[in-house]
């Protein structure tokens, strides 16, 4: 009988050979932690779509900022929940704006230490929760946004972030808020653009975590989940505009579109791995039915595979502690 002349299974008999061949590696650096802030909070609450997600105070934003820099993650993404909203949303450019207050707070703690920054869009300051400011006959008005946008991006800046996110799928919104930014002398703040956002289900939990109002969709400006080619259109456009980075989300439904972003930009890639995904293997684990951990390292590693060098993930303070 002929022998196998090939065999795979020779690179995995010990650890240390799998080990050595290991050829994708998941690191603290790497993962970036998004956390939401309720402005009159005076306790951390439990966001029950999320298990081990809250909707932090003032005070437990600082702590947990600090707790996830000494867990070594790349970076913060930092959310509000507005005490009040208008058609508007000018809580988001308001200097003392919910967010823009959390960009401070959290600066003045960590400094340097970590990279902090800020999701740029109207829909948690909107009393409609759309993206962006509505004509009188409810559609978004894409170029009165981005004025928005740019006050918005203009805001954080001066509260200190280091880098603001687009992520309202507005046309010319990396242009715009690079523009406003040079223009206040922001040369420096870099710009991580939602290049290919789509309108995905599995923003569920997420529009619990920051109190949501939309009644609707976002089908008119986030992406349809049937198309491809139109992501790499995107992401042309945010490059083009100015964008340092750019990103996918979310990420584990469209690990080919993170591929294909790698392959097409020669800027960091990052992908969200967004509330639905932390929740789905949260509901099966807790019920049993999976290793949470496995699962959890097992996602975030295809993330990585794919192709992102950045992930913005809930676990990211869980995994950075346990790598
Ligand atoms: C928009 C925004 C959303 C998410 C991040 N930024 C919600 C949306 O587009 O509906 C979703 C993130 C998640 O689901 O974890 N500000």
């Amino acid at each position: 009988m002929p022998y196998p002349r090939e065999r795979p299974r020779r690179l995995r008999s010990t650890p240390a050979l799998r080990r050595l061949v290991r050829e994708t590696v998941l690191e603290p650096q790497h993962l970036v932690l998004p956390m939401f802030v309720r402005e009159g909070a005076t306790e951390p609450r439990p966001v029950s779509s999320m298990p081990g997600v809250v909707q932090h105070t003032t005070e437990s934003l600082r702590k947990a900022a600090v707790e996830a820099v000494e867990a070594g993650v790349g970076g913060l993404m930092l959310f509000a929940v507005p005490e009040h909203k208008d058609a508007d949303g000018s809580g988001g450019y308001a200097p003392d704006g919910a967010l823009n207050v959390a960009i401070r707070d959290v600066v003045h703690e960590v400094g340097d230490a970590t990279v902090v920054m800020a999701d740029l869009c109207l829909d948690e300051f909107t009393d409609h929760g759309h993206c962006g400011v509505l004509t009188p006959d409810g559609a978004v008005d894409n170029d009165a946004t981005l004025q928005a946008y740019q006050r918005m991006a203009v805001a954080q800046a001066e509260a200190g972030a280091h880098v603001v996110g687009p992520s309202g799928m507005m046309d010319g919104q990396v242009g715009a808020v690079r523009d406003a930014l040079d223009e206040a002398g922001h040369t420096g703040v870099s710009i991580l653009a939602y290049a290919v956002k789509y309108a995905s289900a599995f923003y569920g939990p997420f529009r619990d975590a920051v109190e949501s109002s939309l009644t609707g969709d976002r089908r008119t400006y986030q992406q349809d989940p049937a198309n491809a080619v139109e992501a790499l259109r995107e992401v042309r456009l945010d490059v083009d505009e100015g964008a340092d980075m750019v990103m996918v989300k979310p990420a584990l439904s469209y690990l080919d579109i993170v591929t294909r972003v790698r392959e097409l930009v020669d800027v960091p890639v990052a992908a969200y791995q967004v509330s639905g995904e932390y929740a789905m293997i949260e509901a099966a684990a807790a019920n049993g039915w999976i290793d949470r951990d496995r699962a959890v390292e097992e996602s975030l590693l295809s993330i990585r595979r794919a192709g992102a060098d950045t992930i913005l993930t809930y676990w990211a303070v869980d995994v950075a502690r346990r790598l």
